[in-house]
């Protein structure tokens, strides 16, 4: 299928390793040159080598903590030299430490906020207006499955989650007639960094081997394993396509069947 993406351009945000870089990886097989953020810089340096000798296209990166106060703003301040319009924006990144909803720790809560809701909304708002203006914009959001099931001791991210879905939902019909949409992906247990540290944490807390947790994980996934980085890559790419205009405002789970409802 030829998903017309030759040329285009793409902000990745969390985009040198884990579920960030296999879209970044499949967007750039599609002729797609992608602008890599995130913290750390010999990361970034090595991601952007691999996928330039993968796929001939030399990618922007950009080092940036967006939980460092005012990062957000000396980032896009840099990327207007970098890459002065953007048809792409992968709204993704680290999540946020695990915690049960009976301590609120309101500090906590206003930098888990402030770390995964403003970049995204701030680095759209920079975009938007050429989008608008050229007719064509992708925004879509790297979620989880928990804004649908809350996952227990997790509430910071499937809270702050479900917030960023609906601005993405709000946002949708706000741009629908500039063919610009807005889409949030759900994945579901993917094999990554953040995966495995989550599941040695709670191995240990369960006081059994890392092994055995996962064993268990994997059988409760209809599918039995868990997803490939760029199963989650395949399902952004074809997001991000001229193919993908009539879908906006969505929710996909990329998960394996792992949600029990709709
Ligand atoms: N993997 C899964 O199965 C799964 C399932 C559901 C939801 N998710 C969510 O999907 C997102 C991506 O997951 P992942 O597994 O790919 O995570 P990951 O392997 O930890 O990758 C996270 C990416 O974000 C960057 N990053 C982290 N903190 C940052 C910060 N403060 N400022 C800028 N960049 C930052 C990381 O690079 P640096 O460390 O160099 O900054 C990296 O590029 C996460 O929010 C995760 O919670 C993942």
């Amino acid at each position: 299928m030829e998903l017309h993406l030759q040329g285009r351009s793409a902000i990745i945000m969390g985009g040198s390793r884990g579920l960030g870089l296999a879209i970044a990886r499949s967007l750039a097989r599609e002729g797609v040159r992608p602008c890599l953020l995130a913290r750390d810089e010999n990361r970034l340096r090595q991601a952007a080598h691999d996928l330039a000798a993968e796929s001939g296209i030399t990618p922007h990166w950009y080092a940036v903590d967006f939980s460092e106060p005012n990062s957000v703003q000396t980032c896009l301040n840099a990327l207007r030299d970098i890459v002065p319009e953007t048809d792409i924006i992968i709204g993704n990144g680290g999540g946020p430490p695990l915690g049960p909803a009976t301590a609120c720790d309101p500090a906590l809560w206003q930098k888990e906020t402030a770390t995964m809701l403003l970049p995204v909304m701030q680095m759209t708002d920079q975009y938007l207006p050429g989008m608008r203006q050229r007719q064509f914009g992708r925004i879509i959001m790297v979620s989880s499955t928990s804004i649908v099931e809350p996952i227990p001791n997790l509430v910071l991210s499937s809270a702050l989650r479900s917030a960023l879905a609906s601005w993405g939902k709000t946002l949708a019909r706000e741009v629908a007639h500039d063919g610009v949409t807005v889409n949030t992906l759900l994945p579901g247990r993917f094999e990554t960094d953040r995966i495995t540290s989550l599941n040695a944490i709670r191995a240990e807390k369960a006081g059994i081997p890392l092994s055995e947790f996962r064993r268990q994980k994997e059988d409760g996934i209809p599918i039995g394993r868990y997803g490939q980085p760029e199963e989650l890559g395949h399902m952004a790419t074809f997001l991000a396509s001229p193919l993908a205009a009539y879908i906006t405002g969505t929710c996909i789970p990329v998960d394996g069947g792992l949600l029990h409802g709709f």
